[in-house]
């Protein structure tokens, strides 16, 4: 198993390039399942879950190849498979995202009922309730969900749960809707960004989608949708945690392919902190040559402050100049870092949904262990300014969301090294 030696106390200075969306790339490849004739996807990030929905893809009989630019080939083959295991379920969560096309294009799919996981609980009621506003039935046989429908008819669907919007929900409800008769409007629909990419592939594909990045996305089915070449959007968690890296170790960092549009609660907040964060040219600067000052943050759906970057946030205010108030909106158990951090020297007191930062003036390097992909990337920051050496065991949960970030990070500065077990 690799884990990484971190040399801590470099200043990261120099050009990194932000890669495509993960999570826009994963509704947007099963999607294709919904097409005639073939899809080219452009910048989809060459990651441990792509590949496990890729292969999860070609279970189904989607042919999925990548070509010598790097472009993502999919076509579907054979319509006969409509189920995920739970083998592969359990490995990626996100592999849900196929039931709404199968639905829409095979009339039924039977999807493994995903688990809770290292971020808490996870339920997919507010999927099925979707699914169900559409006409499909919703069987739960041996721990697989059975969703069936002879035609999906259009209908208003509303998307709030308790924690506010789903992501992935409105991506399947939106999905399963663009091949039902008639009009469907989803209410409460998630806004984040990957949720319009979504909407914009399946426009490109001949969908009739209005709304998207709003809470009221509308619907009008069509009978069929054909291929297109397509550019993922970049990955704005990428691009919040290379500007926490940079802010952690006092760095001047430019990043290109960044998105500022999508990452304006994250500016926010960074310049509370004080670090500088400006735009220069097509690319976004941000630097930091000042103390830290404490500031609160609140996860929020988009366009609040997303809780993909809550942890990475927290290790960047374990160093401010006071105390800092985080609370976790989306994912309340969403704090395996506290502990970790903690083991670095900070001081992080958790109080249910909530966790203090007590600032202190400098974290020490110790073995910490990643056991969600945020939570090590907030280790991984950690260990960038951490007085010593870090090492942070099971890195495969990083890989699962960042191309080589050793590497990339390397490339500005760091002193990081992947080693085996
Ligand atoms: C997506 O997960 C992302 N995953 C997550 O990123 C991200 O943290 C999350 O959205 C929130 O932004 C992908 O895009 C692949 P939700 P998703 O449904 O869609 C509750 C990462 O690190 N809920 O928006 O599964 C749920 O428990 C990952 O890249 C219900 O109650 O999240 C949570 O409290 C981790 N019922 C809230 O809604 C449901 O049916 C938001 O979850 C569905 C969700």
């Amino acid at each position: 198993m690799d884990y990484f030696l971190i040399n801590g106390g470099s200043r990261l200075k120099g050009t990194l390039s932000v890669n495509g969306s993960k999570n826009a790339a994963l509704p947007i490849i099963a999607a294709a399942i919904l097409t005639e004739g073939e899809t080219i996807l452009r910048g989809v990030p060459d990651l441990e879950d792509v590949k496990h929905l890729i292969h999860l893809m070609e279970q189904l009989g989607v042919r999925v190849h990548r070509d010598e630019t790097g472009a993502l080939h999919l076509k579907v083959q054979d319509e006969m498979n409509c189920s995920a295991e739970y083998d592969l379920v359990r490995k990626m969560r996100a592999s849900v995202c196929v039931m709404g096309p199968l639905l829409a294009k095979r009339r039924q799919a039977q999807v493994s009922l995903p688990g809770g996981c290292n971020i808490g609980d996870r339920p997919i009621d507010l999927h099925l309730q979707g699914f169900k506003s559409l006409g499909a039935t919703v069987d739960l046989v041996s721990g697989d969900i059975h969703v069936r429908a002879k035609r999906l008819k259009g209908s208003e669907v509303f998307l709030g749960g308790p924690f506010g919007s789903t992501v992935l929900g409105t991506a399947n409800v939106m999905m399963s809707a663009t091949l039902a008769e008639g009009t469907t409007v989803i209410e409460m629909a998630a806004c984040e960004p990957e949720i319009v990419d979504l909407a914009n592939y399946l426009n490109a594909c001949g969908a009739q989608v209005v709304g998207q990045g709003t809470p009221r996305i509308t619907i009008h089915g069509v009978k069929e949708l054909h291929g297109c070449d397509y550019t993922v959007i970049p990955d704005r968690i990428e691009a919040g945690t290379f500007m926490i890296a940079s802010a952690i170790t006092n760095g001047d960092v430019t990043l290109k392919n960044c998105r500022l549009d999508h990452l304006l609660a994250v500016v926010d907040r960074l310049r509370a902190v004080g670090v500088t964060v400006e735009r220069s040219g097509e690319d976004v600067q941000v630097a930091s040559t000042r103390r830290l000052e404490p500031i609160t943050v609140t996860t929020q759906p988009f366009p609040g402050f997303p809780t993909d970057l809550q942890a990475q946030m927290m290790a960047l205010l374990c160093l401010a100049d006071g105390n800092s108030i985080i609370t976790e909106k989306i994912f309340p158990d969403r704090f395996v870092h506290v502990a970790e951090l903690n083991r670095m020297g900070a001081q992080l007191r958790k109080e249910g949904h909530v966790v203090i930062v007590e600032g202190v003036r400098r974290l020490v390097g110790a073995p910490v262990m990643a056991s969600d992909l945020r939570a090590s990337a907030a280790l991984v920051l950690a260990g960038l300014i951490a007085k010593g050496q870090t090492k942070v065991a099971r890195v495969y949960h990083i890989d699962r969301g960042y191309y080589h970030i050793e590497e990339r990070l390397n490339a500005v500065g760091a002193d990081i090294r992947r080693l085996q077990e």
